[in-house]
C-alpha cells in the first residue's frame, strides 16, 4: 500500500471535506473572486493564486494545470481549447490554442484502399492526435495579462502530483475500468496505480511522479518546456515507436493565437464568444439572433412551442456550421459577417413553420454527435476581468496513451475534422471542404466558452463540454438566464434539448420533458430521442446590486465545485 504520512493524510482530508461541503450546495457566493471547475481542488488552486494577489488570468493558467492532475480525463496538457477573456475596462480578447494536424498530415490520412475509414483511425490510435496547444495558449495569455510570475502558477500542480491527493469515488470508478484495460494501452492500465502495483482506493493517496516531472519541466522553462528540449523529445520518441506521426518540428513550430472576439447582442445584453476554429460562438449568437426574432420570453419554458422553436434554431445554425465553417488560415472566406446578421436572422426565422417540424436534407450538412469529455472553468477576479475556458482531449482520457515517462494522455481530437473528402450522409458524417485535414490545420470545434456583459461589465461566465451538444447547452444555459430569468443553478440544470441537423431527431434528458409534450411534438413530425444528461456547466453570475458573484457547477460533475472568497 501507499505510504501516506500525516501532512498527506491532512492535505487529503482538507480536500475530501472540501469536495463534500461543495456538493451539497447549489449556489455558491463570493465578493472577490471566484472559480467554478469540475474539480473543487483546482477551483482552489486558482482561487488561492488570487489571494496572492494574481489576477483571473494567473487563476486560470494554475486551475488548467491543476485539473491535469486532479481531472485528467479532461483537464490537459495533452490537448487543446480556448480562453474569452473579457478584462475590467471591458475589453474582450479571445486565445485560440485549438490542437493542429501534424505537418505529415493529409485529407486522406484516414482512409484505406476503397476509400473508407481505417480502423476508426482518426478516433483511434495515434494517428487521430493532434499537436497539443494547451501549454502555449496558457503561456501565451500569461504572457500578455498575468500578473505572477509563471512558475508560482505551475507549482502548486507539480506539488499536487507529486505529493499526490486523495482519490474521490468519481475517479476511482473510472480508474478500476482503466486497470483492466488491454496490456497493450499500458498508460491507461497503470495509470491509477500506487507504487505497489495496486490502484489507489477512494480515500488514499494518488501520486502521479511522471506527470510531476513533465510539469517541473514547463514550470521551469514555460512554453519550451513542452514544446522543446527533453519533453519534446520523449514525445517524438513516444510516437515514433507507436506509429505517431508528430515530431519535433511539430511541436517547435506550435502557436496558440490571439483572436477577436465574436460579438452579439440579444436584448440589450452583450454576448462574446469564441470564433473560427470554433464553430461554438458562431452558432450560438445565430441562435440569440434567431430567438430574439421570436420573442422567446413569451414562449413558456419546456413547452411544445419551446422546444420546437429552439430544435429549429439549431437544425439551421447547425447545417450552416457544417457549410461554412473550418480553420480561419485555411478558410479565408467565411461568411461570419452575414451569419451573425440580425438581417440574417430574420430571413432563417421567416421559414420556421410554428407547426410543423422542418426537414434536414441528408444530401446537405449536418455532423455526428460529441464525445464523452471535456472540461470548462469560469472565473472572475476582484479587478473585475472574467475567464471563460473549455479545453478538452475529445474523447474522456482522449487517444487513452501517452509516455509512461511524461505521465499525461494525448487527445484524439483529429477526428473532429472530416474524415472522407466529399461524403456527407444521413447519420451526420460530414465531408465538406472547410474542415477536411491538412497539415498544420485547426480541426472545427465546438466549444463555446462565453461571456455575456450587461453595460461593458461581466454579466454572466458560462460554458460545458459535450461535443456538439457544447453550442446548444451554453445556447439554452444563456436563454435560461436571459429570457427565463433564472438563477445560475436552476438555468444549469434545467431540461435541455439538442438538435444538430442531421442525424434530424431531437435529444432530450430523460424524466425532464413530459409525455405530453412529446406527443404533441411528434405530431409535429419531430423524432424525438431520450438520452441521460445534457452538458457539464461551470457558471458564475454578477449582481450590480449586492456586488456578488454567484456561482454554480452542474449537479452532474462528479468532484466539481465553485470556489471563492
Ligand atoms: O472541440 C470539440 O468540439 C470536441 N472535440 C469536444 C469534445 C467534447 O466536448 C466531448 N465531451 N464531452
Amino acid at each position: 500500500m501507499i505510504n501516506i504520512n500525516s501532512r498527506h493524510a491532512a492535505f487529503g482530508l482538507t480536500m475530501l471535506l472540501l469536495f463534500f461541503i461543495s456538493s451539497t450546495k447549489a449556489q455558491t457566493y463570493a465578493e472577490n473572486g471566484m472559480v467554478v471547475s469540475d474539480n473543487v481542488i483546482a477551483s482552489q488552486v486558482g482561487v488561492d493564486i488570487m489571494k496572492k494577489g494574481g489576477n483571473a488570468i494567473d487563476a486560470a493558467v494554475a486551475t488548467a494545470f491543476a485539473l491535469e492532475v486532479t481531472h485528467p480525463e479532461a483537464g490537459n496538457i495533452g490537448g487543446g481549447g480556448f480562453i474569452v477573456f473579457m478584462k475590467s475596462d471591458g475589453d474582450v480578447t479571445t486565445f485560440d490554442f485549438r490542437e493542429k494536424a501534424p505537418l505529415a498530415a493529409s485529407p486522406g490520412m484516414f482512409l484505406d484502399e476503397n476509400g473508407e475509414i481505417k480502423n476508426n483511425s482518426n478516433h483511434q490510435g495515434l494517428l487521430a492526435v493532434g499537436v497539443p496547444g494547451t501549454v502555449a495558449g496558457l503561456y501565451q495569455a500569461h504572457q500578455k495579462y498575468g500578473k505572477l510570475p509563471w512558475a508560482e502558477l505551475v507549482k502548486p500542480s507539480v506539488e499536487l502530483a507529486k505529493k499526490g491527493f486523495t482519490m474521490t469515488y468519481g475517479l476511482y470508478n473510472v480508474a478500476v475500468r482503466m486497470s483492466e484495460r488491454d496490456p497493450a494501452e499500458d498508460i491507461m492500465r497503470n495509470y491509477f496505480r500506487g507504487e505497489d502495483g495496486e490502484v489507489v482506493k477512494p480515500g488514499e493517496t494518488w501520486k502521479q511522479p511522471a506527470l510531476a516531472y513533465t510539469l517541473k519541466q514547463i514550470e521551469k522553462h514555460g512554453r519550451d518546456g513542452f514544446y522543446k528540449g527533453e519533453v519534446a523529445q520523449k514525445i517524438e520518441d513516444y510516437m515514433k515507436a507507436n506509429g505517431g506521426i508528430i515530431t519535433k518540428e511539430d511541436l517547435e513550430k506550435y502557436e496558440a493565437v490571439e483572436r477577436e472576439p465574436l460579438k452579439g447582442t440579444f436584448n440589450g445584453y452583450d454576448i462574446y464568444s469564441m470564433p473560427p476554429p470554433s464553430s461554438g460562438g458562431v452558432a450560438l449568437i445565430e441562435m440569440m439572433n434567431l430567438m430574439e426574432q421570436a420573442n422567446i420570453s413569451s414562449v413558456e419554458f419546456n413547452s411544445t412551442a419551446y422546444v420546437h422553436l429552439v430544435a429549429e434554431a439549431m437544425r439551421r445554425a447547425f447545417a450552416d456550421r457544417a457549410e461554412y465553417l473550418g480553420d480561419p488560415d485555411f478558410n479565408l472566406d467565411m461568411p461570419l459577417d452575414r451569419l451573425l446578421s440580425k438581417d440574417f436572422a430574420k430571413t432563417r426565422f421567416e421559414n420556421i413553420d410554428m407547426n410543423k417540424a422542418s426537414i434536414s436534407d441528408p444530401a446537405q450538412f449536418g455532423h455526428p454527435y460529441g464525445g464523452d469529455n471535456t472540461t470548462h472553468f469560469s472565473i472572475v477576479d476582484k479587478e473585475g476581468n472574467a475567464i471563460s475556458l473549455t479545453y478538452t482531449l475529445e474523447n474522456s482520457y482522449g487517444v487513452k496513451m501517452g509516455s509512461d515517462k511524461l505521465g499525461f494522455i494525448f487527445n484524439n481530437e483529429m477526428g473532429d475534422f472530416n474524415p472522407v473528402p466529399g461524403v456527407t450522409t444521413a447519420t451526420g458524417q460530414i465531408g465538406s471542404d472547410p474542415n477536411l485535414v491538412a497539415p498544420e490545420k485547426r480541426m472545427l470545434s465546438s466549444m463555446t466558452p462565453t461571456i455575456i456583459a450587461k453595460d461593458g461589465k461581466p454579466y454572466l461566465v458560462i460554458g460545458s463540454p459535450g461535443g456538439r451538444t457544447i453550442i446548444n447547452t451554453v445556447f439554452q444555459t444563456v436563454l435560461n438566464v436571459l429570457a427565463y430569468d433564472m438563477r445560475i443553478d436552476r438555468a444549469i440544470e434545467a431540461m435541455k434539448i439538442h438538435h444538430q441537423w442531421l442525424p434530424d431527431q431531437i435529444l432530450y434528458e430523460r424524466n425532464l420533458l413530459s409525455p405530453d409534450t412529446r406527443d404533441a411534438l411528434e405530431k409535429m413530425g419531430h423524432t424525438l430521442r431520450p438520452t441521460t444528461n445534457i452538458g457539464v456547466l461551470m457558471g458564475i453570475t454578477y449582481d450590480a446590486s449586492t456586488k456578488l458573484y454567484t456561482g454554480s457547477s452542474d449537479s452532474s460533475s462528479e468532484d466539481g465545485g465553485a470556489r471563492g472568497y
